[in-house]
C-alpha cells in the first residue's frame, strides 16, 4: 500500500518556547495519523524538548544534518548516534543549503548517508538541480548523479529506510512551485534509476518526496501524482495553519485512494 510522508524542516527558524508550542499543536492534531506518515524536523538544539514532548505520538523527529565521523575534534558539529540519543528517527541529508552554501560535496554526503543507516537513523536524501541546470537541461544528469551517488553506499535492505526528497532548488523558499507534472517527470526518472540501481521491488517501494514551496493549496496537486510519496515542506511547515493542512491533504488522498 502506498505511503504519503510529510515532513517538516524548520531550518533555523522559531523560538524554543515557539517549536514545542507548534510541537504540541502538531501533536494534537495528528492523533492519529493513519496511513500518513508526518514528522518535524527542528533545529538541533530544539531536538531534545521535541523528543520528549512527541515521544509516544504519531509526530516523529529528524535533524536537518549530520557529521559522517563517530565522534572527535570535530568543533560545531553533531554526530549520527547523538541524535538517536534524543530521540530522532530520521535525518535529512544533502539539502541543498547544505551543497550550495556550505559547500558539502557528493562524497560527504554519501558517507553521511553511510553512517547514518550504521547509527539506526533514516536518511531523507535531498536531490535536485538549480534553475541554470535546469535551463540547460541537465536536470536527469544532475538529479540521477547526486542519487547515485548518495546511495552508494547502500544495499537493497537498508533501501527501505531511505526517503529521497527531489528539491529543485530554484523552488525553495522562492514561492516557485514546480508544476506537478514537472515534479512526476522527475519523481518517475528517479524511480526508474533505483530499479537499475536496486530492483523493482526496491523501486516500488522507495519514498520519494517532492519539496519547494510547498503549500496547502498546491499540496493535494502535487501528493495525488503516481510518484509524488509525500512532502519535505520548509516554510509552510512552521506554522499549524500551513502545516496541518497538508497533513490534512495527505490523508484525504490515502484515504480516498483506499475506498
Ligand atoms: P520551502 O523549503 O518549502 O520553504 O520551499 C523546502 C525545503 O527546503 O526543504
Amino acid at each position: 500500500m502506498r505511503t504519503l510522508f510529510i515532513a517538516g524542516n524548520w531550518k533555523m527558524n522559531l523560538s524554543k518556547d515557539e517549536s514545542c508550542k507548534l510541537g504540541e499543536q502538531l501533536r494534537d492534531a495528528v492523533g492519529d495519523a493513519g496511513d500518513v506518515r508526518v514528522a518535524v524536523c527542528p533545529p538541533f538544539v530544539f531536538l531534545d524538548p521535541l523528543g520528549a514532548l512527541l515521544d509516544g505520538s504519531p509526530v516523529a523527529i529528524g535533524a536537518q544534518n549530520m557529521h559522517p565521523e563517530i565522534g572527535g575534534a570535530f568543533t560545531g558539529e553533531v554526530s549520527g548516534s547523538m541524535l538517536k540519543d534524543v530521540g530522532c528517527e530520521y535525518v535529512i541529508i544533502g539539502h541543498s543549503e547544505r551543497r550550495h552554501v556550505f559547500g558539502e560535496t557528493e562524497d560527504f554526503i554519501a558517507a553521511k548517508v553511510t553512517r547514518a543507516l550504521a547509527d539506526g537513523l533514516k536518511p531523507i536524501v535531498c536531490v535536485g538541480e538549480t534553475l541554470a541546470q535546469r535551463e540547460s537541461s541537465e536536470t536527469q544528469q544532475i538529479v540521477c548523479r547526486q542519487v547515485e551517488s548518495a546511495l552508494n553506499g547502500v544495499d537493497n535492505d537498508a533501501m527501505s529506510l531511505i526517503t529521497i526528497a527531489y528539491e529543485p532548488v530554484w523552488a525553495i523558499g522562492t514561492g516557485r512551485t514546480a508544476a506537478p507534472e514537472q515534479a512526476e517527470e522527475v519523481h518517475a526518472i528517479i524511480r526508474s534509476l533505483i530499479s537499475d540501481l536496486f530492483d523493482s521491488g526496491v523501486a516500488d517501494n522507495v519514498v520519494i518526496q517532492y519539496g519547494g514551496s510547498v503549500k496547502p493549496d498546491n499540496a493535494t496537486d502535487l501528493l495525488s501524482r503516481e510518484n509524488v510519496d509525500g512532502a519535505l515542506v520548509g516554510g509552510a511547515s512552521l506554522k499549524a495553519e500551513t502545516f496541518i493542512p497538508i497533513i490534512e491533504s495527505a490523508r484525504s488522498i490515502m484515504q480516498m485512494g483506499q475506498q
